[in-house]
């Protein structure tokens, strides 16, 4: 089965089974202030779980891309180390928003593995939850004896808290939920370690692919769980992990949804993929943050110097550093696997094919930007690395080369970590304070007082109208704002509209007798219209 056939069999088994395919929601949460980006499947259904919104279906199917880099589920650092962890991944998921529960959700689960996918019964291990102490929650008996029915003792596992009560984050819905894992090593090592006792601990070919989370509680942000106003189904299925098993793959980068990114890799280099350690990883976090970087963009995330745009142009990064110092691509060359990347993930990122040609512009515009810093960098780094022998490198040389150069922490780490060094991770912490100090300060504004020239006139606006005015002065101030003094002038009509709802703010001048002062910047401040100027030097 190709992968786009094994996305199609899970949406088509559900709809059999009386749910609506809905499409996926953006990868860039505008919605949702306690998280940057999709993290799972459920988090579009978020207010349907607490009870804020009615579904309008009460079962529902579908593919959504997923990100994990910050937050509670952050996987980034360990991307392109191991095969099987990704940035952007896809979850199939199937909900019950208030409608079946545990009994229809683990019959179906099993059925679709076994029937539909194939998955031999005995490569099959299912985790329950084994109840809390501290959260005073009992271990998951319902889910336990369901699915007794399906599945042989010894391949029925108790899990914690941390793998089996799933969250979404600090706060939100919540609850006890089932893994069902997968044993894919060959019959020869099957026969030597039992896979049971591989389990949740790493283990690459022995990997959950599939969770069914009973949504029940709601985490306040007080720590305190209460008890959600009706009971949900939220599963979600990791797709390229699925795809490595009935691909009969060793991993989720052999399968066709990365194969050709990698092929297109080993074209440009040389380098086939297998060929060694420290080129698999480089291309690994090529292949898996390409796909990252493009689903945001087509999104409409550009990346950024700041908060979501700021974690793209990581991701971004960290690919060009990786392709530039191990595979040594010197030019932009990330932007190439756009076209790749929309085939693959476009039947649930329509934005990637209708704006292919956008993505790649923006993706080789950063790299071009990144590569000229890069190499100042590593030059510097080099330097530094040359003329200290010490094994930890100071905080200060960290942070220049993040402010200077770019360069993630997380990416001098890893530099320094090549050399058999590390770095004074809190000294950079300590740089950082401080220059987020600074430019608070830099940024603050100070205001004098109002100087009030015809205290009780009102202000009009009369930019609909006309774009020059008469004017008398009502108020002023001076204001000290980004180092520089400015005046704040009130005046009793102007045409001048103020930025706002997205719109630059008007410029132009304001002339008394021979002096004339422009007018820089606008602000709206409690209804009045006010404008910033400056003097003509
Ligand atoms: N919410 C669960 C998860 O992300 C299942 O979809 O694993």
């Amino acid at each position: 089965m190709d992968s786009h056939a094994i996305r199609q069999a899970f949406i088509d088994f559900f709809v059999r089974k009386g749910h609506t395919h809905v499409p996926a929601a953006p990868l860039v949460n505008k919605n949702d202030p306690t998280l940057l980006f999709v993290n799972a499947g459920m988090n579009p259904f978020k207010d349907y779980f607490l009870g804020n919104k009615p579904p309008e279906h009460p079962r529902l199917v579908d593919s959504q891309h997923c990100l994990r880099v910050s937050g509670k589920h952050n996987d980034l650092e360990e991307v392109g180390l191991d095969t099987y962890h990704h940035t952007l991944f896809e979850m199939l998921g199937n909900w019950s928003l208030g409608d079946y529960f545990k009994k229809e959700a683990i019959a179906w689960a099993w059925e679709l593995l076994t029937t539909v996918y194939n998955i031999p019964q005995d490569r099959i291990y299912v985790t329950v939850f084994g109840g809390d102490k501290k959260e005073g929650l009992a271990a998951d008996e319902e889910a336990r004896a369901l699915w007794q029915q399906y599945v042989e003792a010894d391949h029925l596992l108790d899990g914690s808290k941390k793998d089996n009560f799933w969250e979404m984050g600090a706060t939100g819905p919540c609850g006890p939920c089932s893994e069902l894992h997968v044993d894919i090593r060959p019959d020869t090592e099957r026969n030597q370690v039992d896979g049971r006792a591989l389990v949740n601990q790493d283990h690459p070919q022995v990997v959950e692919i599939w969770n069914l989370v009973f949504m029940q509680f709601n985490r306040l942000a007080d720590g305190s769980l209460e008890q959600l106003p009706a009971q949900h189904v939220d599963t979600g299925m990791g797709f390229e992990r699925l795809a490595m098993v009935l691909q009969g793959k060793q991993a989720t980068y052999d399968t066709d949804i990365f194969a050709p990114l990698l092929q297109a890799i080993t074209q440009k280099t040389g380098i086939a993929y297998g060929a060694g350690e420290r080129t698999d990883v480089a291309m690994r976090v090529m292949v898996d943050h390409v796909r990252a970087v493009a689903c945001a963009i087509a999104e409409g995330q550009l990346p950024s110097n700041q908060q979501a745009g700021y974690v793209i142009r990581r991701i971004l990064r960290r690919a060009v550093r990786y392709a530039h110092s191990v595979l040594q691509i010197e030019a932009p060359f990330l932007h190439t696997l756009v076209p790749l990347v929309a085939q693959q993930l476009g039947p649930v990122v329509p934005g990637l094919l209708a704006q292919e040609q956008l993505v790649s512009t923006v993706i080789q515009a950063e790299e071009k930007a990144f590569l000229h810093t890069l190499a100042q960098g590593l030059q510097r780094l080099e330097q530094v690395m040359q003329t200290s022998l010490d094994a930890v490198l100071p905080g200060e040389v960290v942070f220049e080369l993040y402010d200077t150069y770019g360069f993630p922490h997380d990416l001098t780490a890893l530099i320094a970590q090549e050399q058999g060094r590390s770095i004074d991770e809190q000294g950079f912490q300590r740089c950082l304070k401080a220059q987020k100090e600074r430019s608070k300060k830099a940024t603050a504004l100070v205001q004098d007082d109002w100087q009030l020239v015809h205290p009780d006139e009102p202000t009009t606006f009369v930019g609909y109208d006309v774009t020059t005015a008469e004017a008398r002065l009502i108020r002023y101030r001076q204001v000290k704002a980004k180092g520089k003094t400015l005046y704040q002038l009130v005046l009793d009509q102007t045409p001048f509209y103020p930025e706002g709802g997205g719109q630059v703010g008007d410029t132009g001048h304001v002339q008394s007798g021979e002096e004339r002062i422009m007018v820089e910047d606008t602000q709206k401040e409690n209804d009045l219209i006010v404008h910033f100027v400056k003097k003509l030097p």
